[in-house]
């Protein structure tokens, strides 16, 4: 079972999240670090910004790899998730942009990009910490609902409902895109270190079903039931649907864990 922590609010949860990223790069500069994307991880990202600024913490020895990236964007089109990382994050710190890793959505080749993203990662050494969102329908990275939970990196049709979702960053006649390449579940479960973020009502239904249901490729995300090391930090509005809610609050109080300190 995972850690999970139930913080008083989301803006505790988005600091925590933070925070935690923050140790891990302290206790190794050189920290391969798992990148997400979504409305969750922004104040995450200005969170970490912020304190490593405060603190004096330096990320450039940081190789980091998000999680995926839409087929069809170049690398620069404001929608892309690159163009999107550097603007929420890595044009604001010390990291070298070519320590920062993601899928080429314009490749001409999506398929054999995906096999050499996944080389990357290995080649790296793997990945420390994934941090990770979760999608209203449970997916993780853009691993929908039905998706092998042994998948590695490749192409993954999304969701009617996820491209709806997403439909918000893009403005009105603009095509919203149907493809991603993403990090497989297996590939997500090779992770040293797994950091879930779920916060607000819309995420309550999959948070319970990822993390209380049976482990199921009808909800990706409860592999994390099958992980070593997998914390979940939620806020009380993405808690709501926990059964063992209590039992959770009880052991970590207000979202804190005693032993994080030891465990970074
Ligand atoms: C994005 C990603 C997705 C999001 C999920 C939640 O890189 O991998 O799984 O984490 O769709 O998105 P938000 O935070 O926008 O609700």
């Amino acid at each position: 079972m995972a850690t999970i922590l139930i913080h008083p609010d989301t803006a505790s949860a988005t600091r925590a999240t933070a925070e935690r990223l923050l140790a891990t790069i302290r206790a190794n500069p050189a920290a391969v670090l798992g990148m997400a994307t979504g409305g969750t991880m922004e104040p995450v990202y200005t969170a970490l910004i912020a304190r490593a600024a405060e603190t004096g913490q330096s990320l450039a020895g940081l190789h980091t790899f998000n999680l995926d990236e839409y087929i069809g964007l170049a690398g620069d089109h404001p929608q892309s998730y690159r163009t999107t990382m550097d603007r929420l994050l890595f044009d604001h710190v010390d990291i070298p942009h070519d320590q920062t890793h993601l899928p080429r959505g314009d490749a001409t080749d999506p398929a054999t990009e995906a096999f050499d993203y996944e080389a990357q990662i290995e080649a790296a050494g793997g990945i420390d910490l994934q941090l990770l969102g979760i999608g209203a329908n449970g997916h993780v990275g853009f691993n929908e609902p039905s998706s092998s939970l042994a998948s590695r990196t490749r192409i993954k049709r999304l969701a009617r409902s996820t491209i709806e979702a997403n439909a918000r960053f893009f403005g009105a006649g603009e095509q919203v895109p149907t493809h991603a390449i993403t990090m497989g579940i297996g590939t997500i479960m090779k992770a040293r270190r797994l950091l879930m973020l779920a916060t607000g009502n819309g995420k309550a239904e999959a948070v319970a079903a990822a993390l209380e249901g049976p482990v199921t490729a009808s909800c990706p995300a409860s592999i994390l039931q099958f992980h070593p090391e997998a914390t979940v930090i939620l806020d009380q509005e993405a808690a709501a649907e926990l059964k063992w809610r209590d039992f959770y609050e009880d052991i970590h109080p207000g979202g804190q864990e005693v032993y994080f300190a030891d465990r970074s």
